[in-house]
């Protein structure tokens, strides 16, 4: 098949991360006989360097006319400071908004070579399969703010239509695993989860009645999340829940730097980025992990290209360079001298070839 793909490297160990990404798609491509177009764009703090805001004019008009974008991380402390006009933030939340980008999925499991690189106990994390979808594109994120010297205020709403579409993706997805919908809200306090919990209830009963639905507060989430994570199979929430939550969830596998992300809207086109921000630490040392960014390249195969042995390709791959050992100094184990950027890389188009 053909297929238009942007790539936007961004920031921090973004750059390394799409270097080792970008040759798995090529490869993936000739050996199964693809024909990808991968163009670069500039966004994120490097785009207010170069053209003075974070979503360029000419880097959107790519990634709507591309059929995926691949994504690496933005942000930095060069473009953070309180004073700062503009962010790079802001244009990734205008991406996700201008492609319609909803849908966050989050796939988290551990591979048994991971067991302890985690920093909880192996017997809770041991055979954790789950996946988070997170709305994207709504909520406290996305509202009204004021700001003056004494006051701040940053407005969270919800609409009926939007808690109901992410219920209906998420509700599907449970559809192809073990039936089982977890929805994430603090409706003791809050009106938009109490909405949310309203509406899911009536999408669950109508539409999937097949899918068992259990409730639950974002605390308490919090915390069943690292006691119980096998019992979780797919958990929905509201943005910014999603947001903190799957930080918390990338400690069950062992490392942030392993977990990637797709977003979707309605149609096919979609957003892949590993879940880890750029690092801006640990940038140009060739040290970061690009097993989340390689990951996402499987997800965009999966969901934006409809690929599946490819996309399974990809996974076997990754799986196969930890199972040898390949592991950044993220999941290195203690004994281990740990492998390169650039190693974890080859080690991948290695399993692919
Ligand atoms: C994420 C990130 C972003 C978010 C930041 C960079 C705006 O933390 O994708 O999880 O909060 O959505
Ligand atoms: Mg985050």
């Amino acid at each position: 098949m053909k297929a238009k793909i942007a790539v936007l490297a961004g920031d921090g160990i973004g750059p390394e991360v799409i270097a080792e990404a970008v040759p798995v798609l090529q490869a993936v491509a000739r050996r199964f006989g693809h024909e990808f177009t991968l163009s670069a764009a500039p966004f994120g703090g490097i785009a207010i360097d170069r053209h003075g805001e974070p979503l360029p004019a000419a880097t959107l008009e790519r990634c709507l006319a591309s059929d995926a974008i691949l994504l690496g991380a933005i942000g930095g402390p060069k473009w953070s400071s309180p004073q700062a006009k503009v962010r790079p933030e802001t244009g990734l939340l205008r991406l996700r908004r201008e492609l319609g980008v909803y849908a966050n999925l989050r796939p988290v499991s551990v591979h048994p070579e991971l067991r302890h690189a985690s920093s909880l106990k192996p017997e809770i994390i041991e055979g954790v399969d789950l996946i988070f979808v997170r709305e994207l594109t709504g909520g406290i994120y996305f509202g009204a703010k004021t700001r003056d010297a004494f006051q701040a205020t940053d407005l969270c709403t919800y609409t009926a239509p939007e808690i109901e579409r992410i219920v209906r993706v998420a509700a599907q997805i449970a559809r192809t695993r073990r039936r089982r919908l977890l929805s994430i809200d603090k409706s003791n306090v809050l009106e938009t989860s109490r909405l949310w919990r309203e509406v899911c209830e009536r999408v669950m009963h109508n539409e999937f009645p097949d899918v068992q639905l259990e409730h639950m507060l974002v605390d308490s989430a919090a915390m069943h999340l690292i006691r119980r994570p096998r019992d979780i199979d797919v958990a929905v929430t509201e943005n910014m829940f999603g947001d903190i939550l799957t930080d918390e969830a990338s400690m069950l596998c062992g490392s942030l730097g392993l977990l990637p992300s797709a977003s979707l809207g309605d149609g096919t086109r979609g957003l892949y980025e590993p879940i880890h921000g750029s690092a801006p630490d640990i940038a140009g040392q060739g040290i970061a992990n690009p097993y989340g960014a390689i990951l996402s390249v499987a997800l965009l195969l999966r969901h934006s290209l409809r690929l599946e042995q490819e996309a399974r390709a990809v996974e076997l791959a990754v799986h196969r360079a930890i199972g040898d050992g390949v592991r950044t100094a993220d999941i290195a184990a203690s004994n281990q001298r740990p492998a390169t950027t650039q190693e974890a890389g080859a080690a991948v188009l290695a399993a692919l070839a």
